[in-house]
């Protein structure tokens, strides 16, 4: 398996557990009832998350590799794959609500059965192709937490009792800056791509060189204050800032703002994981898909970055600069930038205009592999940076993340560039 990187065995026995025990951490806060919900096709219910993991290793990894491994319930193949033709039928994705059964208590036996049989193949030596898979999965498990967190950040936002599903943290509140300054990157010709040692995913390669003219990027996050203030000058109203298609969402869907906020005797509010509140102006506007991105910027007079500006100009900034607010924060949302934070780690995704596409010279894997990132390489744009649902260890600057233009339930946001 050449396509990706791989990390030591006592590196995957070490995380391992912690990874696995995170996912059930996440849905500590869950009713039994929270578990089942699957409002929109995007959203899965948390049951799924947590049987569909499980199935990966036991599919990848303990079916290949575990000599004699006996299959917890054949069954859940068809009801946890989720897209891998290679691996068989499978139940609609918009069914996955529908399953009263198995119990969530039956999900928890699967998962630890399955723990209970990698935990004994990790006792052994093991080859590479072994520790890839290992690895892998341990990857897809992490990817997962951050779909548990924004998918039960869906459920409970569709209730209207908007449950809260973790206390709001107390912030640092040290040095906020309203100021925005823009860092001037040199033209050039620069490498993109993995290139360091570690996991990484296909995607990421091959390495390669692109030519950059110069530009400015802002050394923030763009606030919910600056697009409060769109919305009011009309930014919703205004055909002229957005694209064709992006029109036509705002005018099919309703929208007039980010999701999660609505307005309530005149104040904005939005849901969070810690409940309904004020929108706070000095967060990072997030939620909101890359057409009110896009327009948001044609109404600033800039625009966004492409994915290469953004990984050239995260290699100016200092190392120090660069830890961000992730999952491990316990926020659950973005935060304002505080101190020398200039927020390209952490917080929201950012929308970039580059399609994703394949680097010059990729190929997909073999087997169930290929079908991970390569055949999702049509109709989607690409995001960087992380945020505050990802976790730390899951994340590179190399890392795109990838949806369609109109989804607006992951932590998306905005930072925008301009010429000079
Ligand atoms: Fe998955």
């Amino acid at each position: 398996m050449q396509t990706v990187g791989t990390l030591g065995n006592e590196v995957i026995i070490s995380r391992f557990q912690s990874i696995r025990s995170q996912t059930e951490t996440i849905c500590k806060p869950l009713l039994t009832e929270d578990y089942v919900v699957q409002p929109i096709a995007d959203v899965s219910p948390p049951k799924w998350h947590l049987g569909h993991t499980s199935w990966f290793f036991e599919t990848m990894i303990l079916k290949r590799f575990y000599k004699g491994y006996k299959i917890f319930d054949p069954a859940f193949n068809y009801i946890f794959n989720s897209y891998y033709e290679s691996i068989g039928d499978r139940l609609l994705r918009t069914d996955r609500g529908n399953l009263s059964r198995p119990s969530v208590h039956q999900v928890f036996e699967y998962r630890e059965y399955v723990n209970r049989h990698i935990n004994e193949l990790l006792t052994g030596k093991l080859d590479l192709e072994t520790l890839t898979f290992l690895e892998i999965g341990l990857q897809h498990e992490q990817q997962h937490q951050e779909l548990l967190i924004t998918d039960i950040k869906y459920i409970l936002g569709h209730n209207p009792l908007f449950p809260v599903y973790a206390a709001k943290k107390k912030q640092d509140t040290g040095f906020i800056s309203a100021d925005i300054h823009f860092l001037e990157i040199p033209e050039g010709v620069y490498e993109v791509g993995f290139n360091n040692g570690g996991f990484y995913f296909d995607n990421e390669k091959p390495v390669h060189k692109k030519y950059i003219q110069k530009f400015k990027v802002m050394d923030r996050l763009i606030t919910n204050r600056k697009y409060l203030q769109f919305m009011n000058e009309g930014g919703y109203r205004n055909f002229s800032f957005w694209l064709s298609d992006g029109w036509e969402a705002i005018q099919s869907q309703g929208w007039k703002a980010p999701f999660y906020w609505m307005e309530k005797d005149g104040v904005w509010h939005e849901y969070t994981l810690s409940g309904l509140k004020k929108v706070n102006p000095d967060e990072p506007v997030t939620h909101i898909s890359f057409y009110e991105a896009e327009a948001f910027a044609n109404w600033s007079g800039k625009r966004l970055l492409t994915e290469f500006e953004w990984e050239v100009a995260v290699n100016f900034l200092k190392p120090e600069i660069r830890k961000g607010n992730f999952i491990e924060s316990g926020n659950f949302h973005p935060v304002p930038s505080s101190g020398n934070n200039r927020q390209f780690f952490g917080d929201v995704w950012e929308w970039t205009y580059s399609a994703y596409h394949p680097y010059p010279g990729y190929r997909r894997a073999e087997g169930p592999l290929g079908e991970y990132n390569g055949k999702f390489m049509i109709g989607q744009l690409v995001l960087r940076g992380g945020s505050c649902a990802t976790p730390v260890s899951h994340f590179r600057t190399t890392y795109r993340n990838f949806f369609q233009p109109d989804k607006r339930w992951q932590f998306t946001g905005i930072r925008l560039a301009e010429n000079y």
